[in-house]
């Protein structure tokens, strides 16, 4: 089946979907869009989130044909161009990223939470943050690049 969708402000669509292929899939394999990681593809680890209809979603769990019509926003889209969102600036200035297997979908996650609530406590970061897990960091400086950005909106 064809899957029509927009990806990132743009109109795309790819062939030949089959009916139990994934979302993630989709992006990755023939969407060219591998920012997206895909760890667990069980809706364990958030790696592969991005924002469905700006919700964030894990994009292993929702079959391509759900996102028939629909607007997908994966990490690539966070950025203005080569300006980098002030999420993704935090975590590259506070060293949160490691491996970086886990910083996509902690950025999505992260960027969804700052959107919501421009000053979160520790409390609402580490609850936003709980779907996504990074085997690396020990989630301080993740926790500092979250704390970052949420004050540098705060001021902007
Ligand atoms: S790859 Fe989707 S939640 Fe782990
Ligand atoms: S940086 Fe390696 S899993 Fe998070």
């Amino acid at each position: 089946m064809r899957v029509n969708l927009t990806v990132n402000g743009d109109r795309r669509h790819a062939d030949d979907v089959w009916e139990g292929e994934s979302l993630l899939y989709v992006l990755r394999e023939r969407l060219g869009l591998p920012g997206s990681k895909n760890a667990c593809e069980q809706g364990e680890c958030g790696s592969c989130t991005v924002y469905l209809d700006g919700v964030p979603a894990c994009a292993c769990l929702v079959a391509a044909g759900q996102a028939e019509g629909r607007e997908v926003r994966t990490v690539e889209g966070l950025a203005d161009g080569d300006t980098l969102d002030p999420v993704q600036e935090a975590f590259v200035e506070c060293g949160a990223v490691q491996c970086g297997f886990c910083t996509p979908g902690l950025l999505v996650a992260a960027h969804d939470l700052i959107e919501r609530d421009p000053d979160p406590g520790d409390a609402e970061i580490r609850e936003a943050l709980a779907g996504n897990l990074c085997r690396c960091t020990g989630y301080e400086k993740i926790m500092d690049a979250v704390r970052l950005a949420a004050a540098r909106k705060a001021a902007s």
